[in-house]
């Protein structure tokens, strides 16, 4: 176990900063509110915390397009209250990771301010700028994930800029040096002050084909789809260039002892692996998305699982995610509370570092967000298709009081409509929540080496039920997850051992697992007794 790095024994946990705690009444979450809460995150069994951009930044995406990488944004609070969670998340033993967004700025951002005044600025090339197209209008049919054109024309100076995103977030020119220089010290400005590795930002959107040729049509988009998948991003995503970045990256994080670089990249598996880096010297973790967009059920899963640890590269560490700032709650995807509480099984005890995302550990949903009330600039952009990710940032819920302890102004989203019943406070004085099963997994991750570092093995799957084993030195460990909808009764063939924990609240831990008798929807985690064949045989 001690060979491992914290990262790898560790379980990430993503804090969306304006939605997590507000000390200040303004509505918004900040870090002082955050420094109220670590006692909670220590109890609940994290090990590391990763939290969405706090810089300044006009809020165009949130905190995504920075105006200034090397301050804290006032809605946030102070360099002071920085300093002061390191210390306090450090004191517990709790790691912080912090998001770095190299693809864009902000449109504020002095270096685009410069590079925009005039085509002969110095800064001029830090930024993609480029002539109208022949006949006028855009340089290519490149669009913005957000909706529409991904250039927007500078009237004063007659060029196109590009923006993978919003015209607020204009992208970086990484062929620069001077931009791959001034973004090298961001990093280090952050490690410096003791952050132990950063989140990067849409990494697969970092560089762009330089020939400038039109993006293919994409022959499976449908109406209902997101309008930018219209095209293949061909000449826009995943460059092979960005590996050459990226390991530019790595170099300086590792300047530094122990620290983790993630990256953020929605690819499918074979491209994702990649990313890893030749001789691994790329990302530590590229995280993997794909339990936010597989069917859910057994067979599909058990594939997933199947084909990414067969992928890996040799030494390449796994990791799975559930759910983040970008994509629906994860009871909404899966279907209910019990099949959530399945996934939660599932992430905490298959290899790979866990990354959850907040208050889902609650079982909180999806909120309903009115049309008046709506913040995200891509639901509003592009309307109406469910791209909107309000509904999964809304506020963390504390309690039961007005405000749900978030905050005691106006929240800047609505609450959700069930606080009242799916809360911190409620649910830690029930053995049988959500957040008591989140505290029971993680408990028994971190205590069992089999499940934290183990060896992973299939033991069978079909259209409901997924049985895996995790495996460390003398200690084996059964999971049977059963997403199905019938009860499911199973003979285990090496299975003599017990059951420790349930999905099923109602379910007394100790029972034998060699016949296994699962509940529709339920899984079970069992740790197998590893007697030698003929001793077993006997016995
Ligand atoms: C990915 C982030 O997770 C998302 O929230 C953001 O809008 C885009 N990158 C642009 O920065
Ligand atoms: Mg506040």
């Amino acid at each position: 176990m001690s060979s491992h790095a914290w990262w790898q024994r560790g379980v990430i946990y993503q804090i969306y900063p304006r939605s997590f705690q507000d000390s200040d009444a303004d509505g918004i979450g900040d870090l002082p509110g955050i420094l109220t809460r670590l006692d909670y995150l220590q109890w609940l069994g994290v090990t590391a915390v990763w939290i969405s951009p706090i810089h300044p930044s006009p809020m165009a995406d949130f905190g995504y397009d920075i105006s200034d990488y090397e301050d804290i944004d006032p809605v946030f609070g102070t360099p002071g209250d920085f300093a002061r969670l390191v210390t306090e998340l450090h004191r517990r033993d709790l790691k912080l990771i912090l998001d770095f967004v190299p693809n864009h700025t902000s449109d504020q951002h002095p270096w685009f301010r410069a590079s925009r005044s005039s085509r002969s600025d110095p800064q001029r090339n830090w930024y993609i700028w480029r002539e109208p197209a022949a006949g006028g209008g855009p340089p290519t049919n490149w669009r913005s994930e957000f909706g529409g054109p991904a250039w927007t024309l500078d009237e004063a100076t007659g060029e196109y800029y590009y923006h993978a995103y919003l015209p607020q977030q204009p992208d970086l020119n990484w062929r620069e040096p001077g931009v791959r220089q001034a973004m090298h010290q961001v990093m280090r400005f952050w490690l410096d002050r003791g952050v132990d590795g950063l989140r990067v930002d849409a990494i697969h959107m970092l560089v762009e084909d330089e020939s400038l040729q039109d993006n293919p049509e994409n022959p499976l988009w449908r109406p209902g789809m997101s309008p930018a998948r219209q095209l293949l991003r061909v000449h826009t995503c995943d460059r092979p260039e960005t590996h050459h970045m990226i390991a530019g990256m790595r170099r300086v994080l590792d300047e530094y002892d122990d620290r983790i670089l993630i990256g953020e990249a929605y690819l499918p598996i074979d491209r994702l692996m990649l990313y890893y880096g030749e001789s691994l010297a790329g990302f530590h973790l590229p995280f993997n998305f794909h339990l936010l967009s597989t069917a859910w059920n057994a067979a599909a899963i058990a594939a997933l699982v199947r084909t990414y640890e067969a992928a890996l590269p040799s030494g390449g560490w796994p990791n799975w995610v559930l759910g983040n700032h970008d994509r629906a709650r994860l009871i909404n995807r899966v279907g209910g509370i019990a099949q959530a509480r399945l996934a939660a099984m599932l992430l905490l005890t298959l290899r790979g570092t866990p990354t959850l995302y907040y208050g889902d550990e609650l079982g909180m949903s999806d909120a309903e967000v009115p049309a008046n009330l709506v913040q995200d600039p891509w639901e509003k952009n592009v309307p109406g298709l469910g791209l909107g990710r309000d509904p999964c940032r809304s506020p963390m819920q504390w309690s039961s009081a007005p405000g749900a302890d978030f905050t005691n102004g106006e929240p800047w989203l609505p609450l959700g409509a069930d606080f009242k019943r799916v809360n911190v406070m409620a649910e830690s004085a029930d053995a049988r929540s959500m957040l008591s099963l989140y505290r029971a997994l993680l408990r028994l991750r971190q205590s069992e080496p089999a499940l934290t570092v183990g060896a992973y093995r299939e033991v069978r799957s079909d259209a409901d039920v997924f049985i895996y084993e995790r495996e460390y030195e003398e200690r084996r460990m059964l999971i049977a997850l059963n997403f199905g909808t019938q009860a499911r009764s199973m003979h285990h063939p090496h299975g003599e051992g017990s059951i420790v924990l349930s999905t099923d609240p109602g379910r007394l831990p100790g029972g034998p697992c060699h016949v296994l008798d699962l509940a529709a929807l339920e899984g079970v985690v069992a740790v197998l007794e590893t007697r030698p064949a003929v001793a077993r045989s006997s016995g």
